[in-house]
């Protein structure tokens, strides 16, 4: 039963399925299109820079976790990662446009080629707070990385360099977005079922 189990094939009796836990969403953007387009982001982002310049990722918490994971893995350069938390007040679908940080960078910015890397661009007040503040840090250059844009819902002009995938007004999860939490881990783009 153990063997079963692991292989995914067979529960143990007595245990709670957890088969249908996504079975309310409906797929945006598969496994297979996030995949490819990432790649292709990717490999954009590292030709931006000769290969002996520095190019340092600062990415966003906790949204843009899995993105970076898979954009780093398909630059075939060297890089430097930074992280940054910030939490948007509120825990609804849209955002306040009050952004608290939780967690600040470990390291200066000065001199140095910085690519913010974020999950998603919806009003734009997260980014537009982000930019501000990393600009002051004085770095080189600084561009951003979205893999999602929403561009209907902005709020404040913002400039995005590197755009995955321009959706329309839904609020969606999975791939590092969340609801509530949940979702995050998610391999593709859903969207919540309404009713
Ligand atoms: P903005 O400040 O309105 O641009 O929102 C940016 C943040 O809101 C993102 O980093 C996400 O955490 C969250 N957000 C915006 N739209 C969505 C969505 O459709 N699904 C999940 N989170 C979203
Ligand atoms: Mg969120």
């Amino acid at each position: 039963m153990r063997a079963a189990r692991l292989s995914g094939s067979v529960l143990a009796s007595g245990d709670m399925p957890d088969r249908a836990w996504d079975a309310g969403l409906s797929v945006l953007l598969t496994r297979e299109q996030i995949q490819q387009r990432v790649a292709e982001l990717a490999r954009i982002i590292a030709a931006d820079r000769a290969p002996g310049e520095d190019l340092h990722l600062v990415a966003i918490l906790k949204g843009a976790f899995l993105f970076l994971g898979d954009l780093v893995r398909a630059m075939d350069r060297h890089v430097t990662l930074d992280f940054m938390a910030v939490s948007s007040y509120g825990k609804g679908t849209s955002s306040s446009g009050e952004v608290r940080m939780v967690k600040d960078l470990d390291a200066g910015l000065e001199g140095r080629n910085v690519v913010i890397i974020e999950d998603i661009v919806d009003t734009g007040l997260t980014l537009s707070y982000l930019q501000e503040i990393l600009r002051a840090r004085s770095p080189r250059s600084l561009r951003t990385a979205c893999l999602l844009n929403k561009p209907s819902r902005r709020k404040v002009d913002v400039k995005v360099e590197y755009v995955g995938f321009t959706i329309e007004d839904r609020f969606v999860v999975g791939y590092g977005l969340d609801y509530g939490e949940r979702y995050r881990n998610l391999p593709y783009i859903g969207v919540i079922n309404a009713g």
